[in-house]
């Protein structure tokens, strides 16, 4: 028998039955579209705990499992098997790519991958000690201003032009952040490197010396991207839908996906977890850290811990963790003491009954810093390559908002909770 929601208000007696869709996986959703006409009454979700804002068909992740597909695919598998240009295609259009598929695509994003000479005056109006975000997400929110010849969203040509120009342009974008606060010449991309390895160049080699990629860094920095691209409807993402639903430009919506990855509770977490690592400085400080994690009137909480759809390890956390091993013993990293400090604190979290009751289990982001600062990677550009990675998993979104036949305004309701009607006072009672 199919089971069915009835709402009733006890009050008026109203009843109304409320449609239910299932998706391929997961909890199915009753849709509350009508209950204002109905019964005049919102729903209350702060945070969107339960509430599914959209249909979609990118990524699927499974909390209590701790599984995470791509377009079906198990991350796992992508992971071993896949780059992340092919991922990026996957993401993008919904099928790997065939061979020449794969290459055509490869070659549009590295041809597209200079941006306008005139943004690099952008750069200059940054002090040199801004935040690397700060200046990404003013550039990133500059290029609608430079490639206003990809903005009509209503083109689908105009789209995927936008969506190519976002990919290829974030890692010298990004190498742009790094080099105007070092006060370095930027360098050019080179497009016959691969995407990882020409961010790796334009990061780290002067005009005035030759640069070899190391070939370690490239793939380690190719697997963190993978398991970055994308991660179904998060903050970041649901801010660009939310701006795109306005018909924004796609160059705007990135940047505003910039600015909500920033904060340490999303993607500014793997900056904020070497910052504790250093403050807690050394294991034998690890249980009076806990402690304060666990005190409800301490504001610290452990960073890289916990997950609002994990409730399980983190499936990118495992995936990471083992390559973190790997790229620091082969960089001569291994005996890093902040990487011991690192893996004695997530065993001590690991067995406190506190975080085992909660279902508080290290996220990618916990491993995600130490292989950035292995590879020579500053702190406060971390979140900078999340960005880079994420910038995929944006425009895949945004594109398949955008093409949505039902596609409405995003507007959230409120419950309103402020003064009640009052009149303004006719005399000067204010002192
Ligand atoms: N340390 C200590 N306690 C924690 C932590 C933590 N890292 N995370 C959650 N808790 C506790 C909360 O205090 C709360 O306890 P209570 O129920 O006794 O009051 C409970 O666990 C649930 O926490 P919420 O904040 O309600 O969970 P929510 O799903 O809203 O938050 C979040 C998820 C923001 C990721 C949170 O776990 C957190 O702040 N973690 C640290 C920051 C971090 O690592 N963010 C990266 C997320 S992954 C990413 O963006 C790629």
């Amino acid at each position: 028998m199919d089971n069915k929601i009835i709402v009733t208000d006890s009050a008026s007696g109203k009843s109304i039955e409320l449609p239910i869709q299932h998706g391929t996986y997961g909890p199915a959703v009753f849709d509350i579209s009508r209950i204002y006409q109905s019964l005049n009454y919102f729903t209350y979700d702060p945070g969107y705990q339960v509430t599914a804002s959209c249909r979609s068909t990118i990524t699927y992740i499974d909390g209590e499992k701790g599984e995470l597909y791509y377009r079906g695919y198990p991350i796992e598998q992508l992971a071993e098997h896949s780059n992340f240009m092919e991922v990026a295609y996957l993401l993008m259009y919904g099928e790997l790519p065939l061979t020449q598929q794969s290459a055509d695509f490869t070659k549009i994003i590295s041809r597209h991958s200079m941006f306008n000479e005139g943004l690099k005056r952008f750069y200059d109006g940054f002090y040199h000690d801004a935040h690397p975000m700060a200046i990404m997400i003013g550039v990133v929110g500059s290029l609608s201003a430079f490639y206003h010849d990809s903005t009509d969203i209503y083109n689908p040509q105009h789209r995927e032009i936008a969506a190519h120009r976002l990919i290829a342009k974030m890692p010298t974008i990004a190498a742009g952040c790094y080099k105007h606060s070092i006060g370095e010449p930027f360098v050019y991309p080179d497009n016959s490197l691969s995407y990882t390895g020409n961010l790796l160049h334009m990061m780290f080699s002067m005009p005035t010396e030759t640069y070899q990629v190391d070939p370690i860094a490239e793939q380690a920095l190719d697997l963190i991207f993978i398991l970055h691209a994308d991660h179904e409807q998060n903050a970041s993402t649901s801010t660009v839908r939310l701006a795109g639903s306005s018909q924004a430009n796609p160059f705007a919506c990135i940047a505003s996906g910039i600015a909500a990855l920033w904060g340490p509770a999303h993607g500014g977490a793997n900056e904020a977890v070497l910052r504790m690592l250093n403050e807690i400085g050394q294991v034998e400080h690890i249980p009076k850290f806990i402690s304060r994690a666990k005190d409800k009137n301490d504001p610290f909480r452990l960073m890289g811990f916990g997950h609002r759809v994990y409730k399980n390890y983190d499936p990118r956390a495992r995936i990471v963790r083992d390559t973190c091993h790997e790229v620091l013993a082969k960089l001569g990293n291994s005996n890093d003491p902040l990487l011991k400090l690192a893996m004695a604190l997530e065993e001590a979290a690991l067995l406190d009954d506190y975080f085992i009751e909660h279902k508080l289990y290290p996220n990618v982001d916990f491993y995600s810093g130490l292989i950035y600062k292995a590879l020579g990677i500053p702190e406060n550009m971390f979140t900078v390559m999340f960005a880079v990675a994420r910038t995929v998993g944006w425009v895949a979104q945004w594109m398949e908002m955008i093409a949505e036949p039902t596609r409405r305004i995003g507007r959230p309701r409120q419950l309103y909770v402020g003064p009640a009607r009052r009149d303004y006072p006719k005399e000067a009672v204010r002192e």
